[in-house]
């Protein structure tokens, strides 16, 4: 086994503080936070690379303020699309491996080529052809082909939706809404499958252990590419807001008060909800590869839910 230790990069975000935890299970794993490298910043990173001397690159960094993106989109393109590029050429030259994530805006949210889906759609498959509607996807499909073109060994998780019980997200925006008493008016027209971070980095981590990819490359020129990771099913926002109000009595401290009514939801249209970003009206992944070539099927997202209700960090 390699001495050398794991890079890994966005450690603070709601995949890389999972992913810490799962990769340091059997490795060193170096995680930089932005204080230390701003990813910003190229040759801060190219200068980390070199003297860290890892054996694999973790990348879970990413600009992912959606609609913030539509005003920032050099900053988003620095993190999605040029700092992939410098990992890929980095990696290419001194023969480490690359694990990269992107997200479901790829898509244009109009279905791809895969398993039907209960909404009647069929879900995307990893080679349907991206066409992103916003800033964010635009940069982050740059990122994907940055990586794909670079001739490096590398596995590109594409993720759905994603939350945790850390950082920011959809799950921890409605609980805090709902303990502020404020009214729930959400989105009942686009499709997703929520997916728990923990779980993207669960399975992230199986694939890397299958493909011995954090002792060199491994399994990865063989089996590297890119794979869809995404909770089973489907539902709406409208719908995974109802189904954490659902769960109140399940959520970490502080607790729900008993004797208080359960918030209630109303669904709205994308129309009546204006945001900066377009998004897809549908961007449910098919997961057939990453279950084919790994064996790993993620759980149904209202499961995954339950889980992470569970498992305070
Ligand atoms: N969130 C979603 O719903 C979603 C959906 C689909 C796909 N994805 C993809 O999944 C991956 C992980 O997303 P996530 O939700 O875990 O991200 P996140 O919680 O927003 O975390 C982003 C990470 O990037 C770091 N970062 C940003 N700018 C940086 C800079 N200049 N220097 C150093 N670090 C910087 C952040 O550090 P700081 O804490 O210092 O800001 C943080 O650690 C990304 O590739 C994302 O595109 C996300």
């Amino acid at each position: 086994m390699s001495d050398r230790p794991i890079l890994l990069f966005g450690v603070t975000g709601q995949v890389g503080m999972d992913l810490r935890v799962q990769l340091a299970h059997w490795r060193d794993v170096l995680c930089p936070p932005r204080t230390v490298v701003n990813l910003l910043w190229p040759d801060e990173v190219r200068t980390y690379i070199r003297v860290s001397r890892p054996s694999l690159i973790v990348n879970a960094a990413a600009y992912t303020a959606v609609d913030a993106a539509e005003d920032n989109a050099d900053e988003a393109a620095a993190l999605n699309a040029d700092l992939p590029l410098l990992l890929a050429e980095e990696c290419l030259q001194r023969g480490i491996g690359l694990v990269h994530f992107s997200t479901d805006y790829v898509f244009d949210g109009r279905g791809g080529s895969g398993a039907p889906t209960p909404s009647g759609r069929r879900a995307y498959r990893e080679d349907d052809r991206p066409e992103p509607l916003n800033v964010y996807g635009r940069t982050k499909l740059r990122g994907e082909s940055a990586v794909q073109q670079s001739g490096a060994a590398y596995l590109l998780f594409r993720c759905c939706w994603v939350y945790s019980l850390m950082g920011r997200n959809f799950l921890l925006t409605m609980q805090r809404l709902a303990r502020e008493g404020r009214s729930l008016n959400i989105v009942d027209d686009q499709l997703g499958s929520p997916t728990w971070a923990r779980a993207i980095a669960v399975a992230a981590d199986e694939a890397i252990r299958q493909l011995g990819a954090a002792d060199g490359l491994g399994g990865l020129e063989r089996f590297g590419g890119t794979y869809h990771v995404a909770a089973g099913g489907e539902t709406t926002w409208c719908g995974f807001a109802r189904a954490i109000m659902d769960r109140v009595e399940q959520w970490p401290l502080p607790r729900w008060p008993q004797d208080r009514e359960r918030p209630s939801v109303r669904a709205i249209a994308t129309k009546d909800y204006p945001t900066k970003a377009v998004r897809p009206a549908f961007s449910v992944l098919d997961t057939a590869k990453l279950r084919e070539v790994f064996g790993i099927t993620l759980a149904d997202w209202s499961q995954q839910l339950d889980e992470c209700l569970q498992n305070p960090p």
